[in-house]
């Protein structure tokens, strides 16, 4: 196997592949871009969608102890005086004398024990000072302190301020738990390893409410089904990795926190978080709005504000993990003995953007033609299709497979009978990983693909 010999090889191919196929685009890339925002294009949004219909399907659908919410991106601004973030989300952030670069203070290289500039080297530093990660904004015509608010920086704090409002409607009992999925954004200081640390992204939380008593049970249940979620979308056990975070670098209010981690090409890095919270949000915003937020137990008839355990997921960083753990390079021989590299995207078949290719074997065949077209009708709208007739079928099936797409159905002359009517309206599928075909009846597509993608 010809992998990328090292991780920075590997990374610059991902990348290649990613704006080449249409996975990732820079956005407003005509003008220039903008630093830590992108764009997904056909097969990167395809992605993105698999990925968070699943969540949302294991985390609401097939729970009945978890409803779901879309809060809106604006939001009073006491919201965010009241969860701390106005005054405590920051980054220590540094300048750069010599060159200027503006830096954070916590990621810099160090030279005989004093921080250094990655940049230029220079050991000219500024002091440390707080910057805060909020995008702020006006809400209104006037640009004056009042009207001041910030675009949200976690989706979470929407699923606290309206915990009152769907506990009453939902008519949940602890424990319980909403779910959104949702954008949020943040003024990185150095966005950097592509998508993975950007300024727009997208997040999957769930806040999980429980009794004070259940919080470190359930922080310990969160962290199985969040594993177990990964592994189902395509990452290996060998590729997660657990970071218990120590007491001390824990936030005050946190009784316990898990760093669930991915291999990247870039290093072993964050992909999600799950955090027991206590009680401390909804405090925060009790105290601070002066509404109740507590929850009435009807058996112990007590009133009390209800603990929480929060995991919290990135779209943009897992379907950036789902796109490395895919990524491989094989050296193939084909029928006369020529060796190429074929680049495949190895997706989980339930992640891969498109499901399956459907190829007449000849383009200027009516009868294939037809029949082709009758297959993508017969498929479209129970999955992601894409019919391809230009091109030999060998260089149809290597796009397919650098877009990472699972089944190739090829209708030939024997689907149509010219051969006889043994293999008539049967196709081939062609496995993407093993490269073998086998004989399907067209009658029996439908379901054979169906079962292998859900
Ligand atoms: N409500 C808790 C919260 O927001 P977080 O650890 O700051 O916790 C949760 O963020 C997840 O959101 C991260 O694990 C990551 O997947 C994603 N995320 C955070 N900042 C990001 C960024 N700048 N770019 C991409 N994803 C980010």
């Amino acid at each position: 196997m010809a992998q990328a010999k090292s991780g920075s090889d590997r990374m610059e191919k991902i990348v290649s592949l990613c704006k080449r196929r249409g996975f990732v685009f820079q956005s407003s890339e005509i003008y220039g871009g903008l630093n830590g925002c992108w764009d997904y294009g056909p097969l990167g949004t395809e992605l993105k969608r698999n990925l968070k219909d699943f969540w949302w399907r294991r985390m609401v659908r097939e729970r009945d102890d978890v409803v779901g919410m879309d809060g809106s991106i604006l939001m009073n601004r006491q919201v965010w005086v009241a969860s701390g973030h106005e005054n405590t989300f920051t980054d220590p952030m540094v300048d750069c004398r010599n060159c200027k670069s503006r830096l954070r203070a916590d990621q810099l290289p160090e030279k005989n024990g004093r921080k250094q500039c990655p940049v230029c080297g220079s050991l000219d530093l500024t002091e440390p000072r707080a910057f805060n990660l909020m995008f702020k904004t006006y809400v209104g015509a006037t640009e004056d302190e009042s009207a001041i608010t910030y675009l949200r920086p976690e989706t979470a704090q929407a699923i606290f301020v309206q915990f009152r409002n769907i506990l009453e409607v939902s008519r949940k009992k602890l424990p319980f738990g909403i779910a959104q999925i949702g954008k949020a954004f943040r003024n990185e200081i150095n966005p950097r390893n592509f998508t993975f640390r950007s300024r727009e992204f997208e997040q999957m939380e769930l806040e999980y409410f429980c009794r004070p008593e259940n919080g470190l049970e359930l922080l310990e249940y969160w962290l199985q089904e969040r594993l177990r979620f990964y592994r189902d979308i395509g990452l290996s056990s060998e590729s997660l990795h657990v970071h218990k975070i120590p007491p001390e670098e824990c936030a005050h209010y946190s009784k316990g926190t898990y760093d669930i981690e991915f291999e990247f090409p870039f290093g072993i890095q964050e992909l999600e978080g799950v955090a027991y919270r206590t009680d401390y949000d909804l405090n925060q915003h009790q105290k601070a709005s002066g509404k109740p937020l507590d929850y009435f137990d009807e058996e112990s008839k007590q009133h009390f504000i209800p603990h929480v355990v929060e995991p919290s997921a990135g779209v943009d960083r897992t379907a950036l993990a789902l796109i490395c753990a895919a990524y491989d390079e094989e050296v193939v021989t084909d029928e006369k003995g020529k060796s190429e590299t074929r680049t495949v995207l190895r997706f989980h078949p339930r992640m891969a953007p498109i499901k399956c290719g459907v190829f007449p074997l000849l383009k200027n065949n009516e009868l294939l033609v037809r029949q082709a077209r009758e297959i993508v009708d017969q498929l479209r709208g129970k999955m992601m299709v894409f019919y391809d007739e230009t091109g030999a079928i060998g260089r149809r099936y290597r796009r397919q497979d650098e877009a990472g797409t699972p089944f190739a159905v090829t209708v030939d002359f024997d689907t149509i009978g010219e051969n006889g009517p043994a293999l008539r309206d049967t196709v081939t599928v062609r496995h993407r990983d093993s490269m073998e075909q086998e004989r399907i009846a067209i009658k029996e597509l439908t379901a054979f693909l169906g079962e292998r993608i859900r």
